[in-house]
């Protein structure tokens, strides 16, 4: 095959039909929560390890403030300029900070002192280093009857994407583990990597003081079919992301998921 020939990169409109697939479940959901906030303000925001603010800019421009905690100075700068470019800048506040170690509420917060209306966690807590006590310190930002949008990796489907590529052996561990034994703390970031079923995160939801509302399946096809199917047939873009949110709200669907999005209320 000559260098003309290669597959290319994947065109900017295929990435972002992909992406659109990915998250137009969460974003449906986030949005309904961020719509039925009767405050008669703004809604405070807390986006932990929000990186670079795919969420936090279009939170911002429904008109709530954001505020985005993340350990990496690139991907708040780059946040800074979406922002900017987006016309919300004065909505959105970048923190750099980590969630095994949270700034106080105050500090956090500015002079809304009394926690956040919603915070979001997506996929963060597959990589702190103790997953249970990170849920503490979220609700601890969070003001009672408050919401927690939480996005974690699943397992079963971490399983079968080992399998798929040949990894028995690790398919097969992942498959024994639990989510008891992968939160032993570990020193080492890079080998952290916590997978959750839907049964552990309504424990450990439990445990930190949370009632679960909600449990969506996400991304249970579009990590699976081929992108050229997506992108050759007129409308499958659309028809998958139809697809993706037919099925969200099945249980049955929650154990094929590549995520789980919980949705879950901080007890008063
Ligand atoms: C997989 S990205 C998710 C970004 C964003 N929340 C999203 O859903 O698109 C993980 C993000 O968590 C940040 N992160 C890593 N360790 C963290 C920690 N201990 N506390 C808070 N954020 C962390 C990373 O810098 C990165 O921006």
């Amino acid at each position: 095959m000559s260098a003309d020939q290669r597959p290319g990169p994947p065109a900017q409109g295929s990435l972002q039909r992909r992406s659109a697939a990915r998250t137009a479940v969460v974003w449906n959901a986030l949005r309904e929560v961020l719509d039925r906030q009767d405050t008669g303000r703004p809604a405070s925001v807390v986006d932990i390890g929000g990186g670079t603010g795919e969420f936090a800019v279009r939170v911002a421009e429904l008109g709530h403030r954001v505020v985005v905690v993340d350990p990496s100075p690139d991907a708040l700068a780059i946040l800074a300029r979406r922002a900017d470019e987006s016309g919300v800048a004065d909505l959105v506040t970048g923190r750099q900070g980590d969630l095994d170690d949270l700034p106080d509420l105050p500090d956090l917060l500015g002079d809304t002192g009394r926690g956040a209306d919603v915070v979001l966690c997506h996929g963060v807590l597959e990589i702190v280093e103790d997953p249970a006590a990170a849920l503490v310190a979220l609700a601890g930002v969070l003001r009672p009857g408050g919401t927690l949008s939480l996005l974690v990796n699943q397992r079963h489907a971490a399983v079968v994407a080992r399998a798929m590529a040949g990894h028995f052996g690790q398919a097969r561990a992942l498959l024994e583990s639990s989510v008891l034994q992968q939160v032993q703390p570990s020193t080492d970031p890079g080998s952290r990597n916590h997978r959750f079923t839907a049964d552990e995160i309504t424990v450990v939801l439990d445990e930190a003081g949370f009632d679960t509302v909600s449990m969506q399946a996400v991304r249970v096809f579009v990590d699976l079919v081929p992108s050229s199917l997506v992108d050759l047939e007129p409308g499958a873009a659309q028809a998958l992301v139809e697809l993706e949110q037919a099925v969200a709200n099945r249980p049955e669907y929650l154990a094929l998921a590549t995520r789980i999005h919980t949705l879950a209320t901080r007890r008063t």
